[in-house]
């Protein structure tokens, strides 16, 4: 569905965003079924394929999340009166979350397993029902906080994964890498938008949002040659690290 509309976007064959409101939270499946994070099996990447499969799994599922975000930040803040770059910038990411989505379920279907076969944790919408009420809020944590995360920690993925001759799968975490420096770009190109039209210092700006909304300190090691290579400067960030 995602693909119909990114194509129906670029084809010029939408011409208006409209008003409503999304759901608080997207529909999902009966399967998988939902579990608190703290009831996650932990998941190890070695010579078997339980570990690799829980984590292609995981991915997954943060990946089916992200397409929802995409989505979300088009359709529920539509008061902000974006211009038409940022429709075309998310719906461009939504895109490439579904691709991402399915190269994940391809390499499952290679371990002859599927989405919603795994529980998953039930805890990754819950940033996106905070940050609801406000644009800027929704910026600085979903791409400058948790995606930007994923920068962090996608290289060791894709490290081990190839230390147990896992190409296949590296490949694929290879592809998100790539396209997540862009959205973490996108992130921060409409964070400095919003933080212009309302007149704030965008780095004092960033980091009240995280104290607000992200209520513990952020994980170091940061990945800062990705980050700076979505232009996220490491002022905004390492002063929130612990
Ligand atoms: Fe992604
Ligand atoms: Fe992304």
């Amino acid at each position: 569905m995602t693909h119909e509309v990114v194509a129906a976007w670029r084809a010029g064959d939408i011409q208006d965003t409209g008003r409503s409101q999304p759901p608080l939270r997207p529909p999902r499946a009966a399967q998988p079924a939902l579990r608190a994070p703290r009831d996650m099996p932990r998941r190890r990447i070695n010579k078997g394929t339980a570990g690799r499969i829980a984590l292609l799994h995981a991915i997954a599922h943060i990946e089916l999340n992200a397409i929802d975000l995409a989505w979300d930040i088009i359709a529920r803040f539509t008061d902000d009166d974006l211009p038409v770059a940022f429709y075309d910038d998310w719906i461009g990411v939504a895109g490439e979350e579904a691709k991402h989505f399915q190269l994940l379920s391809e390499r499952l279907a290679g371990f002859g397993t599927r989405y919603g076969d795994f529980p998953v944790h039930d805890g990754l919408w819950d940033a996106a029902d905070q940050t609801c009420g406000d644009l800027i809020a929704r910026l600085a944590i979903a791409p400058l906080l948790l995606e930007a995360r994923g920068l962090d920690v996608t290289p060791g993925m894709i490290a081990k994964l190839e230390s147990v001759d896992d190409t296949d799968s590296a490949a694929v975490l290879a592809i998100i890498y790539h396209d997540e420096i862009g959205h973490v770009a996108t992130g921060m190109r409409w964070f400095l938008w919003v933080a212009e039209q309302r007149s704030l210092a965008p780095k004092a700006a960033y980091q009240e949002m995280v104290k607000r909304y992200f209520k513990s300190p952020l994980k170091p090691p940061f990945n800062t040659d990705a980050r700076e290579a979505a232009n996220f400067p490491a002022d905004w960030y390492e002063p929130l690290g612990r």
